[in-house]
């Protein structure tokens, strides 16, 4: 494979494959029948090159954009959750006709979807969109709350309609959270709620999507005084024993997953390569050919870094105090501060883990988004 020079996102198949096999086994050996969906947005570059579709699993789309994408790439509709707050007329008729699983964001978008399917002779699956208050935690503006009787409404405004009958619950409480006993408390909820509602509502139910957000290696956030994340299996367990007491065998549904930065997260790095080298007092000040814009979660989590002579031997001097510029002409883009060994123009610069929202939210600001090559596809 030709890999072309930095700034580059360099990425690994098979620390993919990893991740999806481990977290396909765990819920295989915790629930049985599974699906796990590939965030797109998390990272599209991966989602076009990667090897989810390959593994088996679904696209889990946010946009008319992102379900076009999924569509070019072979996705069948009915391996398509259609999720987010924004689809218009065309894109919900459309995914009703390729049977994807729409999950309803709100009471609006229901009415809408109502009127798309009135009158029609064939009834549609339809998944919805819960939210429910978790301790600790501002309420979620996206789905219906089951709190607000919200989700209770919606569930009986479907089991009403001739033409729509409800095949999934969805939920995805936040993302890069760290605690299982939130994903714990989710899930007693949605099991309580269930247990309030007419069996003729909630009876065709197929599919049970528990979203995403399971955190991968990254350092601890910069908002966040706490952070410990855990095995993935931590989190699935203290989902599944929440779960199994509303949810009889043989008769439970699909447990669908969708994460994103988990399968993706640690399996891509960035590679840039430094093209000044100074010493300014008492500091090395380093610029690099890679941009904040290109790695914008750096204001999110501090980098994981390391360097690289040519011949690709690690830099492990003793650690000066550094600053690492970026190559674009903004005075704040400042990849680095803090203690780093001496580096020299020509070394390369390793950011580890950077795999999701970097190259997804990259500007082409000044340079082009960096293209990632994936090794082992
Ligand atoms: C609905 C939904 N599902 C899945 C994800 C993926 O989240 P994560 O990358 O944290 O796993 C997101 C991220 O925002 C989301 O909004």
């Amino acid at each position: 494979m030709h890999v072309q020079a930095p700034p580059i996102f360099l990425g690994d198949a098979s620390i993919i494959r990893q991740r999806y096999a481990r977290l396909d086994s765990c819920l295989r050996g915790l629930w049985q029948p599974h699906a796990i969906a590939y965030s797109f947005k998390t990272n599209l570059q991966v989602a076009r090159g990667g090897p989810f579709k390959a593994l088996g699993a679904w696209a889990e789309v946010v946009s008319g954009r992102e379900y076009n994408l999924a569509r070019e790439l072979g996705y069948p509709g009915a391996r398509i959750v259609f999720n987010g707050p924004c689809k218009t007329d065309a894109q919900l008729t459309r995914a009703l006709s390729e049977a994807a699983l729409i999950n309803v964001n709100d009471a609006t978008e229901l009415a809408r979807l109502i009127s798309l399917v009135s009158g029609a002779s064939t009834v549609h699956g339809i998944g919805i969109r819960l939210n429910t208050v978790i301790s600790g935690r501002k309420p979620s503006r996206f789905g219906f709350s089951i709190e607000q009787g919200e989700a209770a409404r919606a569930l009986q405004t479907i089991a009403a309609c001739p033409a729509l009958e409800l095949s999934g619950l969805h939920m995805h409480l936040f993302s890069d959270h760290d605690d299982p006993h939130s994903y714990a408390e989710a899930c007693r909820k949605l099991v309580a709620f269930l247990a309030t509602c007419p069996r003729a509502w909630t009876e065709r139910l197929a599919v049970l999507n528990l979203g995403g957000g399971f955190p991968a290696h990254t350092p601890r956030p910069r908002g966040r005084k706490q952070w410990n994340p855990r095995p993935i299996e931590a989190y699935l367990e203290a989902m599944v024993a929440e779960l199994v007491s509303g949810f009889a065998e043989p008769a439970r549904p699909v447990l669908m997953l969708e994460p994103g930065r988990y399968l993706v997260s640690d399996a891509v790095a960035f590679v840039s390569q430094i093209i000044r080298a100074q010493q300014v007092g008492n500091k090395q000040r380093l610029t690099c050919n890679g941009t904040l814009t290109m790695l914008p979660m750096t204001r999110y989590a501090p980098p994981l870094l390391r360097a690289f002579a040519p011949g690709l031997v690690v830099r492990a001097g003793p650690r000066v105090p550094t600053q690492i510029d970026g190559a674009s002409c903004r005075e704040d883009d400042v990849l680095y501060r803090g203690p780093f060994p001496r580096l020299q123009a020509g070394d390369y610069l390793v950011h580890y883990g950077v795999g999701a929202y970097n190259a997804s939210l990259c500007p082409e600001f000044i340079f082009p988004v960096p293209a990632l090559a994936l090794l082992g596809e």
